[in-house]
């Protein structure tokens, strides 16, 4: 007890400044709290460069820091560092929800001024701040005569990797420029072109997991990654653009987002990362009461393998009786939201094209607002209202006040929206700093208005659910849909093992697991070929999905009557959303995961396993259960010959007493999967 009593005076009092002599000082470093990882800056023939060691060994080679703009010279040549401060922070934070309660934010902050060595120059700072996982960097530019507005068109940040990682990567520059939705590659990083982050690399000599992201987006562009061609292992950062081809306007005093970069010495230390999250500003919100994880069913999965329509007809999924059906269905299951997609005015006709037409608050005939909002209160069950924008973001803005004070009204407290489209208004990137401003917009006015949000066709997450914990989730990664879409193939069952270690490492998704109908027979008459989209796992599998593809709001996605008469369901009954603590048991990327996860505010326990289309057997100690409570596991496994392809739907329910001493043996089927639910003994 005394112990922990000192610890967190400790905790609490070791935030201190140190100001470095003023002289000039050529090359800089700053170290984890660890001592393991080494940031070193320097100015090399005028040029700024930092890199980064870890236990001695280069990760990072010089890699250049600048910027290019219109209109003025680079900020790239004739620097000096002019002096720097240091500073240490060991403090815990409490996460309203997340997949950990309390987050540890340790380390070491150097702040290093810069300047152009010609009279008059222009100054910056770079902040750099080292963690035990990782780095995080910045520009902050403050007010000064030689520097007010700006537009820059190049930052000139490079990573260049000491090692030829091997990267799990999607695109940025191929197929259509505004989505992430694609499958993962993987590659030596040395022959990346242009690619997305989260970018996970592993060292050759598989010491260490290296992920470059960026966080705290705010007001300006989102990061990729450029390649410099073959066989060469330096990135730049490349920045999606305005219309106009400029990357970012600002003016000073300005701060870029963090770059940032995560180490660990394997992959399971990756998950849950928390180092684009300590690199947030703290919760900016006086309350966050209102703000509760939960799961939900949707008028959603019909519109996507074609049994039900948005738009209005005889196939119309959003009718007042159709709701209710859906509401009594999540109040007689423990799941808390149902979400109703194709509600209002605007579907009918190419509603990517017609994205202007979209109402956000006039409801079609057929389907009763007011009555159904009244109908889900009496229930305790929550509807979702769906914002598909179309990238109109002119037309979505003007809407946003009113809509969101409608929903308020009716108790509708979160939202799912979706920007479906190749450009946006005006013409700008999907990516670009004027659609990061416009989400932002959307969420602080959803946060006055006491509205949680789920975004679709998303800029990435940087970490913005720390300082807007309305912010729960967002998709940005391909999902469950393209198993029910005919064209494009469906995921592949190592898709969700890779997601894990890549996407998911940025923050939530909304992927939307739980479908049951595995070969999406019923509604459409006719089971699908293994070569058309299907669901490509098995159905133990889609249960695990719950324990390893975190979401504060996690669906259900399978039509109510699919979960009919089927014990497995009681799993998706059970599962909680919000969690204490989080451990990888085990993972490699792009062949397993299995996760334990502690229920928040509850003793109940988790865990859920996935493969690839290798069948694996996993040894699983209970050792993280307390010592000398009794529990129960619950759980649901591949059954006999179980199989994705062959036989995906066979899944074995079981219980057994279990303690922290017990060991669980769990046996996945080719493109399987296992969830167990621990609870304590009654
Ligand atoms: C794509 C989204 O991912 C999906 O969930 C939604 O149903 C459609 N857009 C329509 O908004």
């Amino acid at each position: 007890m005394r112990t922990r009593l000192l610890r967190f005076l400790t905790l609490a009092a070791t935030a201190a400044t140190f100001t470095a002599p003023a002289e000039a000082q050529n090359q800089l470093r700053v170290q984890s709290p660890d001592g393991r990882t080494v940031v070193t800056v320097e100015v090399r023939e005028g040029g700024l460069y930092y890199s980064i060691q870890r236990d001695d060994r280069p990760l990072f080679l010089p890699s250049r820091l600048g910027f290019e703009f219109q209109g003025a010279p680079p900020l790239r040549d004739g620097l000096r560092i002019t002096g720097s401060t240091t500073s240490t922070v060991d403090t815990v934070w409490t996460q309203p929800w997340g997949e950990v309660a309390r987050v540890r934010d340790r380390h070491n902050e150097r702040r290093i001024s810069v300047t152009e060595g010609t009279s008059g120059g222009r100054q910056f700072v770079v902040a750099f701040r080292v963690f035990n996982d990782g780095v995080g960097f910045r520009y902050e530019f403050p007010e000064q005569p030689g520097l007010g507005e700006f537009a820059i068109t190049q930052e000139l940040t490079e990573f260049a990797l000491a090692d030829d990682a091997r990267a799990w990567w999607i695109p940025s520059n191929r197929s259509r420029l505004d989505r992430s939705e694609m499958l993962y590659a993987s590659s030596p990083v040395s022959v990346v072109d242009s690619v997305q982050t989260p970018l996970t690399m592993e060292t050759r000599d598989r010491r260490t997991f290296i992920v470059i992201h960026e966080a705290n987006l705010v007001d300006y562009a989102r990061m990729f990654l450029a390649g410099r061609g073959m066989e060469n292992r330096t990135l730049r950062a490349a920045l999606a653009s305005w219309a106009d081809g400029i990357k970012v306007r600002g003016r000073t005093p300005f701060s870029t987002p963090w770059r940032t970069i995560q180490l660990a010495d394997r992959a399971t230390d990756l998950a849950p990362s928390v180092l684009g999250l300590n690199l947030n500003p703290p919760s900016a919100l006086a309350s966050t009461d209102w703000i509760k994880p939960m799961k939900y069913v949707g008028i959603w999965w019909g519109m996507h393998i074609g049994t039900m329509t948005w738009s209005s007809g005889p196939k119309h999924g959003a009718t007042t009786e159709n709701t209710k059906r859906y509401i009594d269905f999540a109040a007689a299951n423990n799941i808390g939201g149902v979400l109703v997609e194709g509600w209002n005015v605007g579907w009918d006709g190419d509603w990517i094209a017609n994205r202007n037409a979209f109402s956000f608050t006039q409801a079609y005939p057929d389907y009763n607002l007011r009555e159904l909002a009244e109908y889900a209160r009496s229930k305790g069950v929550k509807l979702i209202a769906h914002n598909e924008t179309s990238g109109g973001t002119v037309n979505y803005e003007r809407q946003l006040d009113s809509a969101f004070a409608l929903y308020r009204s009716l108790g509708i407290d979160a939202i799912k929206s979706g920007y479906v489209t190749d450009t946006i208004d005006g013409g700008h990137s999907h990516y670009s700093q004027a659609m990061v401003r416009h989400h932002r917009k959307v969420i602080e006015t959803a946060a006055r208005y006491g509205i949680m949000l789920d975004v679709h066709e998303p800029v990435h997450d940087t970490g913005e659910r720390r300082t807007w914990p309305n912010m729960m989730t967002r998709e940005g990664a391909r999902g469950q849909e393209y198993n029910a879409w005919g064209s494009e193939g469906g995921n592949p069952p190592e898709h969700e093992t890779i997601l894990f270690f890549t996407r998911l490492l940025a923050g939530p998704m909304d992927f939307t697991p739980g479908v049951f109908d595995i070969l999406i027979e019923r509604g459409t008459g006719r089971p699908r070929r293994a070569e058309e989209s299907r669901i490509r796992t098995t159905l133990a599998k889609q249960l695990a999905l719950y324990l390893v593809l975190y979401s504060p709001l996690q669906m259900a996605a399978d039509l109510p009557e699919n979960y009919e008469r089927q014990p497995a369901f009681q799993f998706i009954r059970d599962v909680a959303v919000d969690w204490d603590t989080t451990r990888v048991v085990e993972g490699k990327i792009g062949d397993y995961v299995v996760v334990a996860r502690k229920a928040r505010n509850s003793a109940e326990w988790f865990v859920g396993a996935i493969t690839d289309e290798e069948a694996r057997t996993f040894t699983v100690p209970l050792s993280f259960l307390p010592r000398g409570r009794s529990y129960v596991a619950e759980i649901y496994a591949d059954g006999p010959n179980a199989h994705w392809l062959t036989n995906p739907l066979p899944v074995a329910i079981s219980r057994r007493p279990v303690t922290s001493a017990s060991t669980l043996r769990l046996v996945l089927a080719p493109g399987g999967g296992q969830a167990i639910r621990i609870r304590p003994a009654r």
